[in-house]
């Protein structure tokens, strides 16, 4: 029945595409948006769970303007056990350098495709230079990316820069704030999952993005904590009692995860070496290998994964609410432009959003009552 529903809103998607979506769309699909400190290794698990080497990653202010990344499922109907699952890149876990079917496509560069990941790298750097200057300072202006792909699930992920303190370079004085507020305009969308990232070497009581998260999520409904760099944690420490919720408890927990650190980035290590290597790390440290099946990045992907159903299953009356009401629309506006409207983007777009409200009734009525968390 989930995959049903994920399918379901992937094809809902596709309905409405015609209709531009923006704010005019009935559905307001989630938006999963990290935030944490500044090299806590956000842009590094963003790239894990899209399985693809495409963010300007490292040490210092790297993201210096949100990313907004709309992830496209290009086939609906597309099995969807791969979702956001890093392990759907291809059999092997290994992506080709230019694959046919995965592109990306920027907002300021229509028209134009990135089948070569590495430019996309480039032309995020190249863009964010472009309305920063060089030196270091941040722009809340997003930028707007767009991947393709049969291995992915429609949903949006939001890069953010991270909290910082004092200014470097030519950043204005109130930089910490203006970072806050970038981050809150994001997170206080009630359709935004907060991906609270944190380093496992540093002290959690101390963590400005889940502080930031607590403000617009009190009740940790839309929370998940995520550790990183569990690998660099003093020998004989290790972060059970987080996972253990006996330090700051969050409904849906942390979850470990070790990306690819600094050397690893300079030696071109491949995600798909990292993610085997994050696996034996969990498998054979003391402290984690009784549980390594909760620890890592594919255990993350399928718990967000999970979350956003959960999520969609919460906002299905109101989204089957606001389809009812498009239709209503549309199929006045239709009659009145007359039969030779037939063909046109709307019309489209609404025989498919009929069929799909027949097709989907039974889970737009019943599915949304159910809103156990358990399954999680
Ligand atoms: P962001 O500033 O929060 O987006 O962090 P980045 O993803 O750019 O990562 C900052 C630095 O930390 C990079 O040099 C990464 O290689 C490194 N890093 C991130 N996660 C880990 C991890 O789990 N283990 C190690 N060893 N290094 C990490
Ligand atoms: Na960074
Ligand atoms: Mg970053």
């Amino acid at each position: 029945m989930d995959e049903t529903l994920i399918a379901t809103i992937n094809k809902l998607q596709d309905a409405l595409a015609p209709l531009g979506g923006g704010s005019s769309s009935p559905v307001d699909l989630p938006q999963i948006t990290v935030v944490g400190s500044q090299s806590s290794g956000k842009s590094s698990v963003l790239e894990n769970i899209v399985g693809r080497d495409f963010l300007p990653r490292g040490t210092g202010i790297v993201t210096r303007r949100p990313l907004v990344l709309q992830l496209i499922n290009r086939r609906a109907g597309h099995s969807n056990n791969d979702l956001i699952n890093i392990n759907s890149t291809k059999e092997n876990g290994e992506v080709s350098e230019n694959n046919a079917d995965e592109w990306g496509e920027f907002l300021h560069l229509p028209n134009k495709k990135f089948y070569n990941f590495e430019e996309i790298r480039n032309e995020i750097v190249r863009e964010t230079d472009a309305k920063t200057g060089k030196n270091l300072g941040i722009s809340p202006v997003p930028i707007n990316l767009r991947i393709y792909s049969p291995h992915v699930l429609t949903l949006t992920l939001v890069d953010l820069p991270g909290l910082t303190k004092v200014p470097v370079g030519d950043q204005p004085k109130d930089i910490e704030r203006q970072i806050r507020d970038m981050i809150m305009k994001f997170i206080s969308k009630p359709n935004a999952i907060v991906l609270s990232v944190n380093a496992a070497n540093t002290d959690l009581a101390n963590s400005d993005g889940l502080k930031l998260a607590r403000e617009v999520d009190p009740e940790g409904a839309r929370t998940i904590g995520v550790l990183t760099k569990v690998d660099l944690m003093d020998e004989g420490t290790d972060v059970i009692d987080i996972l253990a919720g006996r330090v700051i408890p969050l409904r849906f927990g942390y979850v470990p995860v070790i990306n690819r650190g600094q050397k690893d980035i300079e030696s071109n290590k491949t995600i798909r070496e990292a993610l085997k290597d994050e696996r034996q790390f969990f498998e054979n440290h003391p402290s984690y290998r009784a549980k390594a099946q909760f620890c890592g990045t594919p255990y993350l992907a399928k718990k967000l994964n999970g979350i956003l159903l959960h999520h969609i299953k919460g906002t299905l009356p109101d989204i089957k609410m606001r389809i009812e009401h498009s239709l209503k629309k549309y199929q006045q506006e239709l009659t009145l432009l007359g039969p030779e409207m037939a063909e046109s983007p709307a019309s489209i777009a609404l025989s498919m959003i009929t069929q799909f409200t027949k097709d989907y009734n039974g889970i737009l009525d019943g599915e949304s009552k159910e809103l156990s968390s358990q399954e999680l």
